[in-house]
């Protein structure tokens, strides 16, 4: 295995060696970095460690950089940061030993030899330091087999797994993301330690958590993460909710799929068209509120009625537990939970223009991300009717198209506003304002009336009528 540097890399590289010598400071970069240029990954964050003062090599490095950058000093931490321009982040840290408490993460830190920095590594292959030194310039210090590792893909702890887990235990998940992102094997003792000390999961905070989790929903396939967090037991003290889907339950002959793998390959299908976060938290959460609504009905079988509703009322309180933003995202998964089954349920029917007018007034702009997860939530292994499925919905998306450019539903706003109900009929805030409101929507929705002022204003009057209310002259 070989590193190509580019001409930009080897610049910065050569002034840290540079830099690093004239203070005769050991010098290596190491981790993610090395890891990453070696596997041929995009990367742009170089960690330098250096065995002495980290903040003084920064400052020497930009000191002989045109134009010079700004250096981040973290005094607490012992660690300096520079930004270059192109999106390059070097990080300067002196090379150490730590060692945490059992129950909490502040770890103690004490100054320590390139080896020792390398050992309290998280993964043999994020251990691997290139020398920036004279003696030895380019050389690759492999102390625990990485590169043997990387050439075999597999995830082992340079430690004991038990002593680099305990250490920080967020590197379970890490260890897990990795083999998610890189296709890589998790070697059979470190999966042990990982399964035996889950529990430990809890003293890390929901934010780093919450990152991990994310990176691994965003990997090409998202399911090997998934299965293996659920398979060690870290899934159940993270997110319980999705374990909760775990298993098929049988009563007289009859089964249901098992909702937990079932919601993988969705994730898994989904992940094949799209990049989006969200669209793929929309897939994890799509079927959340299984168990919940869960019935069995007589010489019929297993039936999750209004999983949908139930489920989108579960969204906020999950983004709320693993510290996801109670924001626009939210309310986009949120939607599109509530919305899943519905271009199912029209392909059963006669498409009718009104049924597509309020799918596409609910949906709104994420019509096609709507469609999209509903595709992908075809899993049946039949290929014939996976493909029946997909026509279907190929219809629905054609009627949408057509219903849309004939009325312009999507962002429809009503013509007719509250307040001018209000002051057509000289009424204050009150119930018949809202029955008005309402009936305009469904008439427009339904067809009855065309999607214009006129015809809007027209109805409202009639609609007054109705309601006993007289217009108040101008
Ligand atoms: N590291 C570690 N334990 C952690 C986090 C990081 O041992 N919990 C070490 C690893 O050597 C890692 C390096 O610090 O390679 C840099 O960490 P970071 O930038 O967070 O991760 P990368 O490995 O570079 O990968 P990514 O950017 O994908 O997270």
């Amino acid at each position: 295995m070989k590193i190509l540097f580019t001409k930009i890399e080897q610049g910065w590289l050569t002034q840290v060696a540079q830099a690093a010598s004239s203070l005769g400071l050991e010098t290596y970069l190491v981790g993610g970095f090395v890891r990453d240029k070696l596997l041929n990954r995009p990367t742009k964050d170089a960690d330098f460690v250096c065995v002495g003062d980290a903040l003084m090599l920064a400052q020497k490095v930009a000191a002989g950089m045109t134009p010079r950058p700004t250096v981040s000093l973290f005094k607490t931490f012992g660690t300096a940061h520079i930004q270059l321009p192109g999106g390059w982040d070097l990080e300067f840290v002196g090379a150490r030993r730590e060692s945490y408490q059992s129950n909490s993460r502040k770890p103690q830190v004490e100054p320590g030899t390139i080896q020792d920095d390398q050992l309290r590594r998280d993964l043999t292959i994020n251990a691997l330091a290139i020398s920036l030194n004279a003696s030895n310039y380019g050389d690759l210090v492999d102390p625990f087999g990485g590169i043997a590792d990387l050439e075999q893909k597999i995830l082992r702890t340079p430690l004991p797994p038990d002593q680099t887990f305990a250490d920080d235990p967020l590197r379970m998940m890490r260890t897990i993301r990795f083999a998610t992102q890189l296709g890589f094997t998790i070697d059979e003792n470190t999966w042990t330690g990982i399964c035996q000390q889950a529990e430990r999961i809890k003293i890390i905070s929901q934010e780093r958590i919450t990152d991990e989790l994310n990176k691994i929903i965003l990997a090409d396939k998202p399911s090997v993460g998934l299965d293996l967090l659920y398979r060690s037991g870290l899934m159940e003290r993270i997110f319980p909710q999705l374990v909760a889907l775990r298993g098929a339950e049988y009563r007289d002959g009859l089964g249901h799929k098992d909702n937990f793998y079932h919601t993988l390959q969705v994730l898994d299908n989904l992940s094949l068209n799209t990049n989006d976060l969200w669209l793929r938290w929309a897939a994890v959460l799509h079927d959340i509120a299984k168990p919940q609504t869960k019935r069995f009905e007589e010489g019929h079988g297993w039936t999750f009625h209004g999983h949908e509703v139930v489920g989108g009322r579960m969204v906020p309180k999950i983004f709320t537990q693993l510290k996801l933003p109670l924001n626009e995202h939210m309310r986009f998964v949120r939607k599109l939970v509530e919305l899943h089954l519905r271009p199912i349920s029209l392909t059963k029917e006669n498409i009718t223009d009104s049924a597509i007018r309020r799918l596409l007034f609910e949906a709104g702009d994420d019509i096609d991300s709507l469609m999209m997860l509903c595709e992908a939530d075809i899993t049946s292994k039949n290929k014939q009717k996976v493909n029946r499925y997909l026509s279907n919905f190929q219809l629905v998306r054609e009627r949408c198209r057509e219903v849309e450019e004939k009325d312009q539903i999507r962002n429809w706003q009503p013509p007719i506003s509250g307040e001018l109900i209000m002051q057509t009929f000289g009424l204050s805030p009150s119930k018949p304002v809202g029955i008005i409101k309402d009936s305009l929507k469904d008439a427009m929705l339904d067809g009855v009336i065309a999607n214009t002022y006129e015809a809007a204003h027209a109805y409202m009057l009639e609609k007054g009528k109705e309601l006993g209310l007289t217009p108040v002259s101008s």
